[in-house]
């Protein structure tokens, strides 16, 4: 939630700034705000709407882009409506200091109450503006420099934050500091420059060093000398490492697709293959992944495996349910983190936790993860990006190297995140001798033509488009699955959901006729996965049950399928697979009908309203 970017040094800061807000959109998008500092004066703009409505304000007055010095700010709002007034960078009351801020400061009323009494007046409905008053009000106090009075600040603040704050009376230093919200700095040749960002992306053609802050750091950018870190809490400094960055510029640009969703969407095959790359490997009838290798003993000795997720990760935990039950015979308990974090569940040193995340820095599943630790649970993490806050509070984990994913809905993350829980779930049940060498090695062969097979699904794009046309207007919808394919479905609407904004639910097929069938009029356009392997013979009755209450019924079926084409409206093709592995081939067109029908009408695809691409607040 929220992206924040900076720049100090001998470049011009604005299209610094300014581009490195674009790159940081998918984080937040209802306001956004840009303070330039030219040498005498802060010149602040900002506004309600988008980084592209920034810049025609800036592109009015040239004098607001002058300057070597700015900070920004993209926002996805908390405290306050999106408004001008709440968008940052937000000043002090006396105008020397400048913040912007990514977080929420859960205690800003109380300090509000505090600073009021001493005379503060308030501007803004944020609690950012709080921040940067009490950061004034304790530097007044203290007599002291402004990273002194960052530091102070924030030993009275409960919540979350990554802040870049600007002193004009001391104008060769930033001061940058994190708790539970990512922040990267990255360094200049010589010190003779400083980026600081949410992620590394605003600063990929610049450098390709940088310093990823842990929690309770704070950093004292200085140009011409370098960066101080210090431990918030006592003091301590930190030889804070510099890491190589390894993302390259062209996987955070479109490449010639119109959304990055439609290019993520087709990123799948080289992204799974990414996935399993150097760890399955078919000829010598192995999986290495070192994380669960060096743990195999927690794993083969759980009591139970519990998932914890949010959203579409979560979707990928529950077909992770069915994998790890059906191949290596070990309970599963799928959770969402938010509700895990907060009912007192009964956790042992006997569980293995894997927290599911494509971002790292989901809120609700960096806490579930803390809980379960605090209870002895081996915590093991799936995550996409690198050095994020949950690939660092996990004990062991595996990356899903998808590479960016930068649309807001979830495409490759979903199909990456199957993949490694489909290796662990193999590399398990090998272990444990539950499924016999033979069958094993079929799963590698079998997972190996996955890759292949979205490729030539991905060329049915132009009938998939043909099916959205006709059920572009529709205001509700349902997905039903079985099996391994339920959370497919469960996939398949919320991604309908997210961003064309039409009403969609998804059912374990039999279910329906315990109260959706309801809904099933002639309007009501019906996605199922009918795949021949997964309890066909079933799903066919259920779409019988659809067909006499004249519900349309789009089916996902596998190549050659006879049956199911007489009855239904429309079907799709997969190609052959095992079962276990169908999830990633039926959701690649529940992808491209939710993609084209919410281009069709007209929405932002890859920011959909109300969404960010982090969930970094409760
Ligand atoms: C849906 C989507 C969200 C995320 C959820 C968890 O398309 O993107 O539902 O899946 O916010 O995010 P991560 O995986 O980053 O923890």
């Amino acid at each position: 939630m929220c992206g924040i970017t900076g720049y100090i040094g001998y470049r011009d800061a604005y299209p610094i700034v300014i581009n490195g807000l674009k790159r940081l959109e998918y984080r937040g998008y209802d306001s956004a705000g840009i303070m330039m500092y030219d040498g005498k004066e802060m010149k602040l703009s900002k506004t309600k709407g988008k980084v592209s409505d920034l810049e025609l304000i800036v592109n009015n007055e040239e004098k607001r882009k002058v300057g070597k010095i700015g900070i920004g700010h993209t926002r996805w709002a908390t405290h306050g409506v999106p408004n001008d007034t709440n968008s940052h960078p937000h000043f002090s009351e006396s105008g020397d200091l400048v913040i912007v801020h990514n977080g929420i400061i859960e205690n800003y009323d109380t300090l509000k109450k505090e600073l009021v009494t001493r005379g503060y007046t308030f501007k803004s409905d944020t609690d950012t503006e709080v921040l940067i008053n009490l950061i004034q009000e304790v530097k007044k106090n203290e007599d002291c420099k402004l990273g002194k009075a960052v530091q102070l600040a924030l030993t009275s603040v409960v919540g979350a934050y990554a802040i870049a704050v600007f002193d004009k009376t001391k104008p060769d230093e930033l001061v940058v500091a994190r708790l539970g919200s990512p922040i990267a700095i990255g360094v200049g040749k010589e010190n003779n420059e400083f980026f600081v960002a949410s992620d590394a992306s605003p600063f990929l053609e610049y450098t390709k060093n940088a310093i990823y802050l842990e929690d309770e750091e704070l950093a004292i950018i200085k140009i011409g000398k370098g960066i101080k870190v210090r431990k918030i809490m006592d003091d301590s400094l930190v030889d804070a490492t510099i890491q190589k960055l390894k993302m390259s510029l062209e996987q955070i640009e479109k490449g010639g697709y119109e959304h990055f969703m439609l290019k993520e969407i087709h990123e799948q095959p080289k992204a799974i293959i990414d996935t399993y790359r150097g760890r399955m490997l078919p000829d010598q009838g192995i999986i290495k992944m070192s994380g669960v290798d060096d743990n195999m003993s927690k794993f083969l000795n759980a009591d139970r495996i519990i998932i914890i997720a949010c959203g579409t990760s979560w979707h990928a935990g529950l077909v992770g349910e069915y994998l790890f039950e059906d191949m290596a015979r070990i309970p599963v308990e799928v959770e969402y983190a938010s509700e895990f974090r907060y009912r007192n569940p009964i956790i042992t040193s006997k569980d293995v936790v894997i927290a599911i995340s494509q971002s790292g820095e989901t809120a609700d599943t960096l806490a579930a993860i803390k809980l379960a630790k605090s209870k002895g649970a081996f915590v093991f993490g799936v995550c996409n990006v690198v050095g994020s806050s949950i690939a660092r509070e996990t004990d062991a984990g595996a990356y899903t190297h998808a590479g960016p994913e930068i649309g807001v809905a979830s495409t490759k993350a979903f199909t990456t995140q199957i993949t490694v829980l489909s290796l662990i779930a193999l590399k398990l049940a090998k272990e444990k001798g539950t499924l016999s060498t033979s069958a094993f090695q079929n799963y590698l062969r079998t997972l190996e033509l996955i890759p292949s097979q979205i490729e030539q699904m991905l060329k049915i794009d132009d009938s998939v488009k043909e099916i959205a046309a006709v059920y572009k207007d529709a205001t509700n919808c349902l997905y039903l699955g079985r099996g391994f394919n339920f959370p497919v479905a469960l996939e398949g609407a919320l991604k309908l959901k997210e961003i064309s904004y039409i009403h969609a639910e998804g059912y374990p097929a039999a279910e329906m006729k315990h109260g959706p069938i309801a809904l099933i009029d002639e309007n009501m356009p019906i996605f199922v996965i009918a795949t021949n392997k997964g309890h066909y013979e079933k799903v066919v009755s259920n779409i019988q049950e659809i067909k006499s209450r004249s519900g349309k019924i789009i089916a996902i079926v596998t190549e050659g399928d006879t049956q199911v084409k007489e009855i239904a409206d429309h079907v799709i093709e997969i190609p052959e697979t095992m079962e276990a592995l169908t999830p990633l081939l039926t959701t690649i067109p529940f992808q491209l009908i939710s993609y084209h029908i919410a281009v069709m009408l007209n929405k932002n695809v890859d920011q959909p309203r109300n969404l960010a691409k982090s969930v970094t607040v409760e």
